[in-house]
């Protein structure tokens, strides 16, 4: 079964098998049949992984959506989403129906599941912040329900993330976003580009302006396989930033705690002279470096080679191990 209409690195590869379900019911039959053997993956929209081969086992999609309004009062609405829903479309949604918090991670490629396992965010916003509780399916076909106290949610990070956690399953995820106006514009250039808009500050316009900057800086999978960001930015210490900071006076950071700080990869990457750089038909985008671009017909190992490439240089240079963000498969 192909793979290219599920993964935006644009990969020509296969799987042994590809099943896709539409009801909390079939995914139950599916698990205790015995029909689901090892190895088996589940996956979102594809656009955080990176096939390296072919796929020998099954992978599996959700059709689960549905968007349900399970408490509503004057301040805030409290929503179920089915985990195969489209994110953007989700935030569309909330953006019509004037609710407030989820309009900063716009346009991130990706299902609403596989968004509440990697903790996507963007713009100073991270989708943990939204999110209420967690339902799953284990691998004996059990529903489960994960409190966000539960999800151990950290940046780019979840329980679900966690290799002992595997084989849960994402199915349904709750939402509280907020129906009094409230705006995040604290992050870079958003204020900014507001302002040149020159209108009144609303929840369609912030959406519309992520929207025109993402377009900007992040290359369209549709044109240029790529997975967004490929590495997460490191976390250092405090006195290994500070050492760094001497050498590069003007380099950008963002304060964790006390002790840590994160420095942007793309930043380092485009240091060591990699933005625009290609070897062969993986490529380092032109905007950003933080992105790997599939310049038509590159292999999943062909990417993995640059990768590994601009880790090295970046330890070489900075001393900072850079850690992929995309998932190998
Ligand atoms: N920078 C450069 N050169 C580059 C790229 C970045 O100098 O080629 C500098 C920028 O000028 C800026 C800093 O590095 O000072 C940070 O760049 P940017 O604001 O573009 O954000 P980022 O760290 O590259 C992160 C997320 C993105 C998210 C943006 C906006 C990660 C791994 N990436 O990128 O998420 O959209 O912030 O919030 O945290 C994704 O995860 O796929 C993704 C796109």
């Amino acid at each position: 079964y192909p793979l290219l209409a599920h993964n935006t690195f644009g990969m020509e590869v296969s799987t042994a098998r590809f099943i896709e379900y539409d009801t909390l019911e079939d995914l139950q039959t599916l698990l205790t049949s015995g029909e689901l053997v090892e190895p088996w993956l589940h996956i979102g929209g594809g656009s955080n992984l990176l096939f390296l081969s072919n796929y020998p086992g099954i992978l599996l999609h959700s059709l689960i959506r549905f968007v349900e309004v399970i408490h509503e009062d004057e301040a805030q609405v409290c929503v179920r989403v089915g985990a195969g829903m489209v994110w953007d479309d989700f935030v569309a949604y909330c953006v019509e129906h004037n609710w407030y918090g989820a309009e900063n991670l716009s346009l991130i490629p990706g299902e609403v599941g596989a968004a509440a396992v990697q903790n996507i965010g963007a713009y100073g916003v991270e989708v943990k912040d939204l999110i209420q509780s967690v339902e799953v399916m284990d691998a004996s076909g059990k529903e489960l329900l994960y409190p966000v106290a539960e999800c151990r949610y950290a940046y780019r990070h979840s329980l679900f993330k966690e290799p002992r956690m595997n084989h849960l399953i994402v199915t349904s995820v709750t939402f509280v976003l907020s129906k009094i106006p409230a705006y995040n514009l604290s992050y870079g250039s958003i204020q900014e580009e507001l302002n040149k808009r020159g209108e009144a500050l609303s929840l369609s316009g912030v959406r519309n302006t992520i929207i025109d900057i993402r377009c900007s800086k992040l290359p369209d999978p549709a044109v240029m396989g790529n997975a967004g960001s490929f590495f997460m930015n490191p976390v250092v210490d405090r006195a290994h930033y500070e050492k760094l900071k001497e050498a590069y006076p003007d380099m950008p950071h963002y304060e964790v705690d006390a002790q840590r700080v994160k420095i942007p990869a793309g930043w380092m990457i485009d240091r060591c002279g990699w933005k625009g750089k290609s070897v062969g038909a993986a490529g380092v985008h032109e905007k950003q470096a933080l992105v790997l671009v599939n310049k038509g017909g590159a292999t999943g190992t062909e990417i993995a080679h640059l990768a590994a490439e601009i880790q090295e240089s970046v330890a070489a240079r900075f001393g900072i191990r850079i850690t992929p963000e995309v998932k190998f498969v």
